[in-house]
């Protein structure tokens, strides 16, 4: 998709997206007061509105031919030339004191999918008729809607039609650097999410831990600023990283962890945050096999993986002053003739031993070697994400990330920015009584507390290996996927948490 600020439009003559508000159509005789003039058409609008067919609610799209009105020139108040599109869409945005970025972000989605229906692979929107006060966060959120609401994926799909590019026009009169910004910033994350939705969605016979490896090498060589290290199972054995190891073994696939930097503070180290991303690429729950109906969602449990991977390129583009480095353990987790026990004891990279009471509970395993990685080469900050517990999706249902930690600061960080992103944050408890849950009789601590508050003991059972370092801990298991599409979200894969992990990259910087 190609998306562009103009002051006039170039290809956007077929149509026309002007928005509309509830309050201000009640409120004038003509149906939008002095914000445009459609010569010799004025009783043909006062009788849309009279019907109820142009009220400027929320969700509202109307389609008008201008062919069918003599003499059609678009007056806005907004554009200093008048304008001639064969098509005027307008669409309601409710009453224009609520406008709000999610319901623009919503909004563009919605008017994607309506030229796309409509076959049209060229259109302009009058991004001041929003009349939000700040055209940056009109665009942005406009630029997310419609990157993010055109999604779809139909790589596996032989008979499909080659789709057009759609080419877009956000018509503005005055514009100024911070408005190319706020365009180019939205493109990058936008592109980053959609990336990670592509790898949560392809299949996991294609996206095992060598894809994963090999997505990244490229992304690394395709940034000249993005560093990366591979670890292959000769080195992960070399780290002593046993419980990554031990769920891995049960599987015919390569471990492979990976490790992207961006050094966007070289002379001080310490400017440091570490995104940790779950990257089981298919979870069969190992031993403790899974049931057959839950299993084929597994593919997105390296979803984590995934945002990190993905927003660690957008990062390096975007080229924050603060160091970040993202790190995937991937691997698989199966049941073969070499696979992990329940009942098995491992030797952490920490040196703390676990006893694995359920191969299922196999993300925290790969986990706590990934911060004791992070943390033995210097982690200041930690976040970790993670389809980590079905439990999760009991508390929280799908339309809220859960997040743990032991840092306010930070936690506050990441709310803040999933406000921003709409992809939304709740804080969950991590209390003394569920953390006893996790004790073990025979190792230093057990992989499952039970069922009571299972997210809860899971995150307790990272905090064990975190330590005194901050760290959040999100629990993506309720919404890295949806079951149906809904404006920006797509049914399928919904790259949560990327944006969110780049914004706070961007907050956190010096
Ligand atoms: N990957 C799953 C969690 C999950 C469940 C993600 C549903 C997305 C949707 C995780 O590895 C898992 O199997 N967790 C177990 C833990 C239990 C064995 C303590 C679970 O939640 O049942
Ligand atoms: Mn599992
Ligand atoms: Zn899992």
């Amino acid at each position: 998709m190609n998306i562009n600020l103009m002051k006039s439009p170039k290809v956007g003559n077929s149509l026309l997206v002007v928005f509309t508000h509830s309050d201000k159509i009640k409120s004038s005789e003509t149906p939008f007061g002095d914000q445009f003039e459609i010569s010799s058409s004025k009783e043909f609008l006062k009788e849309m509105k009279r019907t109820g067919e142009l009220s400027g609610k929320k969700g509202e799209m109307t389609l008008m031919h201008s062919f069918l009105i003599e003499n059609f020139t678009f007056n806005s108040k907004h554009i200093s030339q008048k304008l001639q599109p064969s098509r005027l869409l307008f669409v309601g945005l409710g009453n224009s004191n609520n406008v709000n970025s999610e319901l623009l972000r919503e909004v563009g989605a919605n008017i994607v999918k309506k030229t796309s229906s409509l076959s049209l692979s060229e259109f302009s929107i009058i991004i001041e008729s929003s009349e939000v006060k700040d055209n940056s966060e009109c665009i942005s959120s406009l630029t997310e809607g419609l990157m993010l609401g055109n999604y779809s994926f139909d790589e596996f799909k032989t008979d499909k039609e080659d789709s057009k590019t759609i080419t877009v026009e956000l018509l503005i009169d005055e514009t100024d650097d911070i408005h190319s910004e706020a365009l180019n910033k939205s493109k990058i994350t936008s592109t980053a999410s959609i990336k990670a939705r592509n790898l949560v969605n392809r299949p996991p016979n294609i996206v095992n831990p060598e894809y994963l490896k090999d997505f990244s090498v490229d992304l690394a060589n395709q940034n000249e600023k993005l560093g990366i290290e591979i670890f292959d199972k000769n080195a992960i054995t070399e780290l002593g990283m046993r419980a990554y190891l031990g769920v891995a073994q049960g599987s015919v696939a390569e471990p492979y962890g990976i490790k992207l930097m961006h050094n966007g503070d070289p002379s001080n180290k310490d400017n440091n945050l570490w995104l940790i991303g779950k990257g089981i690429t298919f979870d069969s729950g190992g031993l403790s096999l899974k049931p057959s109906f839950g299993m084929i969602e597994m593919k997105s449990d390296m979803s984590g993986g995934a945002a990190v991977i993905t927003a660690m390129e957008a990062i390096s583009k975007l080229n924050p002053k603060i160091n970040v480095i993202g790190l995937c353990l991937a691997t698989e987790n199966m049941p073969d003739g070499g696979a992990q026990r329940v009942g098995d004891i491992v030797k952490s990279m920490s040196g703390k031993t676990i006893e694995i009471e359920n191969t299922d509970a196999e993300g925290r395993l790969t986990l706590a070697d990934a911060v004791e990685y992070a943390k033995q080469n210097g982690a200041k900050k930690i976040i970790d994400v993670a389809t980590l517990t079905g439990a999760m999706v009991t508390a929280l249902g799908h339309g809220l990330i859960g997040a743990f930690g032991n840092n306010d600061e930070l936690l506050n960080a990441l709310k803040e920015s999933g406000e921003i992103t709409g992809e939304k944050i709740w804080f969950m408890p991590l209390d003394e009584t569920s953390k006893k849950q996790n004790r073990s009789k025979v190792a230093d601590i057990k992989n499952t507390g039970g069922r009571a508050a299972g997210s809860v003991t899971a995150a307790h059972f990272i905090g064990e290996f975190v330590g005194d370092t901050p760290w959040v801990h999100l629990d993506i298991a309720g919404t890295a996927m949806s079951a149906s599409s809904k404006g920006w979200i797509p049914q399928g894969a919904t790259g949560f948490p990327c944006r969110t992990l780049i914004e706070t990259v961007l907050k956190l910087q010096s």
